[in-house]
């Protein structure tokens, strides 16, 4: 079996954690999410392909982010239901530890091994947690550049779920489609 070399020199630093979820990743989950409830999206700066879905398609939606000052280990929102989103890689644990903290249900996209260990063992079992994966994996938009994405992403993505899907595991077929941003990351206004 050959070696997953890109898995094996991944970056995990903070540089690393600036990837950003495309609108094919997002577009499976709505069907998930009650539309009376109010969603929160922690690590979503105005252009996030979360935040706009969500906004577009009626949901009640609230976004959050370092670049506002808002720091997802200390700030929560006055009221809201439940936390989606895709979180810093390099502060996974931290991130789920603070989940544990805020007692609400959620989803979160992390790479699939992301189950294994003992320590999150105990933290799926105990929090019940529900899996949605997807036949193919999702190639996320990298370096702050919403242009251009990963092909060929060497691990697989799916949404860890508490109190939000109607069975343990849903395993589905991912249709992907282009869609370029509207506004500028972050990253790209810097550079121009
Ligand atoms: C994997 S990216 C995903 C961002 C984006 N919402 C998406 O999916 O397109 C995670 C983001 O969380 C930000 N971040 C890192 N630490 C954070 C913290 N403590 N609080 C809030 N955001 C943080 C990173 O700067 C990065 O932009």
């Amino acid at each position: 079996m050959g070696l997953n070399i890109k898995y094996l020199t991944s970056d995990r630093t903070a540089q690393g954690d600036e990837v950003y979820t495309p609108f094919y990743a997002v577009a499976p989950i709505l069907k998930y999410v009650d539309k009376s409830k109010k969603i929160w999206c922690p690590f979503d700066e105005n252009w996030s392909a979360f935040y706009q879905t969500f906004k577009e398609n009626g949901y009640k939606v609230i976004r959050s982010s370092l670049e506002d000052g808002q720091d997802f280990f200390s700030y929560e929102p006055a009221a809201y239901d439940i936390i989606i989103s895709n979180p810093p890689f390099s502060k996974k644990d931290l991130v789920l530890k603070r989940l544990d903290e805020l007692g609400k249900p959620f989803m979160l996209l992390l790479p699939i091994n992301s189950i294994q260990g003992n320590k999150r063992y105990d933290w799926c079992y105990k929090n019940g947690i529900e899996m949605l994966a997807f036949d193919k994996r999702i190639d996320y938009h990298t370096w702050g550049n919403f242009q251009t994405y990963t092909k060929g992403n060497h691990f697989g993505s799916a949404y860890f779920c508490r109190n939000v899907l109607p069975k343990a595991l849903i395993v589905e077929k991912l249709e992907k489609f282009e869609r370029p941003l509207k506004e500028k990351t972050r990253q790209e206004r810097t550079e121009t």
